[in-house]
């Protein structure tokens, strides 16, 4: 058996406002190797962007480990977390950030940029990944010249130009038509069959979940089957 991608044990995150405190992970455990697609389902406010933001080294659990792609994601410091973030794992954020003063090609081309690739190879991969998505033609366009949908879609390939082997998606297809809702959810299920990564998505669209191998439902802090 081959390793696995990602391994959360016992992970729990409480938020504290005043005096409430809100458990919104309790002791939560997961493993997912290369070419498991996963969806998590659950109401809104449940916790699911919280999961992925821990995973994906953007926020720190109270307790328990997580590691990914090589990486004990829970001990990183902030070199190591650059290091994780710009290669080992994509994510695609329920909003968009791009960044607003460079065009939707040089978005693309930054993680490539960031971690030593040569202009002229960022630009044609990104052109790649631009076209495969739909949007080559609004490559010189800046992020407020983009409707919603490209804007989603543009990060997603800014996601994906490094290859990570973790793609986490919060959900990617929130502001795209059905065409294109149709486009992206094969292109990300594609990159775990043809490229054996790692998808682990949420999202409250039960279409959606439905085309991943494994579904598991986020309530009152827990993961469990569906
Ligand atoms: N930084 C934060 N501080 C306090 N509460 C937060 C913070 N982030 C999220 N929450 C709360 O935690 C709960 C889960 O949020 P979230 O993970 O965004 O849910 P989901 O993505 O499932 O809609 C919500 O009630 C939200 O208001
Ligand atoms: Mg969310």
């Amino acid at each position: 058996m081959n390793e696995p991608t990602v391994i959360l044990e016992q992970v729990s995150k409480t938020f504290r406002s005043g005096s409430d405190d809100l458990r919104v992970l309790r002791d939560v455990s997961l493993t997912a190797y290369g070419g498991d697609s996963i969806a998590v389902v659950g109401a809104s406010g449940c916790g699911k962007s919280t999961l992925l933001n821990l995973i994906g080294g953007l926020d720190r659990a109270d307790s328990g480990n997580i590691s990914a792609c090589g990486f004990d994601v829970s001990k990183l410091d902030e070199n190591e977390l650059t290091a994780y973030r710009s290669g080992g794992v994509g994510f695609v954020f329920q909003f968009h950030y791009l960044l607003k003063d460079f065009t939707a090609l040089e978005n693309v081309m930054l993680p490539m940029l960031m971690t030593g690739s040569g202009h002229r190879k960022a630009a044609d991969e990104a052109m790649i990944l631009l076209d495969k998505i739909n949007v080559a033609d609004r490559a010189d366009h800046f992020p407020a010249q983009l409707s919603g949908g490209e804007r989603q879609r543009v990060a997603l390939a800014r996601a994906l130009i490094n290859d990570p082997q973790l793609i986490l998606a919060d959900e990617p297809t929130g502001n795209l038509d059905e065409d294109h809702k149709a486009l992206i959810t094969d292109l990300l299920f594609s990159l775990t069959f043809e490229s054996g990564k790692t998808l682990l998505l949420v999202t409250h669209a039960m279409d959606l979940a439905s085309r991943a191998d494994r579904i598991l439902r986020l309530s009152e802090g827990q993961l469990l089957p569906v």
